[in-house]
């Protein structure tokens, strides 16, 4: 029977650890932190210094100082984990050669993210879409604005129907990185036989078709909602879908009530869109790391999908809500709490910058 391993502790530290002691994955799915503030504040204002490669990590930013009060804004040095090179490198050495990692990042900040994980040494794939119908937009409406500031009847008139701000369109698509460690053998079939990773699952991940073949699996998932199918609808059929019991037309929002398994996270995705992701980059009975649990989605779908799971969570809340998420018993669970461990690490990341 497959299991979960929770490892309550940071993952730079949680990381160091596992690889010190030889462990290594098949497949990294994870929904890392997206640093959407932060970046308005890191790169917003008129007089912010460009990005630089510095001793403190790349990306780090000369004498800028962050609050770091919640997981989703950098440290207390100003780093940001999701789009620190050096946290990519510790993914790539856990990962067997020819492994995939398949993480989460938003529209707008996910860009440093994927660099971050090609200048680990990742090679990087198309990245994959996860369309939903959900989002809403935040804009101000222009004419409004003009309204308030005293403008002319004509300025208010001319803007009208324009909007501006971070997210004016309605968001419905999100970016999940692919990344893939470089075969060490020969060629593809060679590191295939010798680590048992380096391929995707391609007949298990075909989108049905009930006139006749299913269609190859496409870059793009969607929720299957009137919203995401909408004038598409019959070509939206070739794009897979992940909404619950495969039926078309039910709406799957970003995450349930089921999906939540009473957790508060922010940020809980839909186990069947995790289930999808575990099928289609992790081998049989592979083992999954996840160094960003949160309310522990991703281990819910590699229990469904028949996969080991190893997990890290720093937060005491989110730790608690994964305990009762696999109190049931239904597969061993062990948690972990971690202590300081500094093994001496050589990320090999001063060989790639
Ligand atoms: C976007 S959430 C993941 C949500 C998850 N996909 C779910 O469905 O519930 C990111 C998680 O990473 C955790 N996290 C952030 N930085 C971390 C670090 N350095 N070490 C361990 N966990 C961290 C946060 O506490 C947060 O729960």
């Amino acid at each position: 029977m497959n299991s979960i391993t929770l490892h309550h502790g940071d993952s730079y530290d949680v990381l160091r650890d596992l690889i010190a002691q030889g462990i290594r994955v098949h497949a990294v799915i994870c929904d890392p932190p997206y640093f959407l503030e932060s970046i308005a504040k890191r790169f917003g204002s008129a007089k912010a210094a460009a990005a630089k490669h510095g001793d403190d990590g790349a990306f780090t930013r000369a004498g800028m100082k962050f609050t770091g009060k919640t997981w989703d804004t950098a440290d207390e040095n100003g780093n940001r984990i999701s789009f620190d090179p050096e946290f990519w490198s510790l993914i790539h050495e856990i990962l067997l050669p020819g492994g995939y990692v398949a993480a989460f990042a938003s529209p707008r900040t996910g860009h440093w993210q994927a660099v971050a994980m090609e200048l680990a040494g990742f090679d990087i794939h198309p990245f994959k879409g996860w369309a939903y119908s959900s989002g809403l937009p935040k804009q101000h409406p222009c004419d409004k604005a003009f309204k308030r500031l005293g403008g002319t009847e004509e300025e208010i008139e001319q803007w009208k129907g324009w909007a501006y701000g971070a997210q004016a369109e309605k968001p419905a698509l999100e970016p999940i990185y692919i990344g893939q460690r470089k075969f060490d053998q020969k060629n593809g079939p060679m590191n295939i036989r010798e680590h048992g990773v380096g391929a995707i699952n391609i007949e298990d991940c075909k989108v049905p078709n009930e006139g006749g073949d299913d269609y190859h699996p496409a870059n793009v998932v969607h929720d299957g909602s009137n919203a995401v199918l909408g004038d598409l609808g019959d070509a939206m059929k070739y794009f897979g879908q992940f909404s619950r019991d495969n039926k078309a037309l039910i709406l799957n929002p970003k995450a349930n009530k089921h999906d939540r398994a009473g957790s508060k996270h922010p940020s809980v995705k839909p186990i069947s869109l995790m289930q999808q992701v575990v099928r289609m980059y992790t081998p049989p009975g592979g083992i999954i790391l996840d160094p960003f649990a949160g309310s522990g989605t991703t281990a819910e779908a590699a229990r469904l999908e028949g996969n080991d799971c190893i997990l890290i969570e720093r937060d005491d809340e989110y730790v608690a809500d994964m305990m009762a998420r696999f109190a049931d018993d239904s597969i061993p669970f062990t948690h972990v709490t971690y202590a300081e461990f500094d093994a001496p690490v050589d990320s090999g990341l001063d060989d790639l910058l």
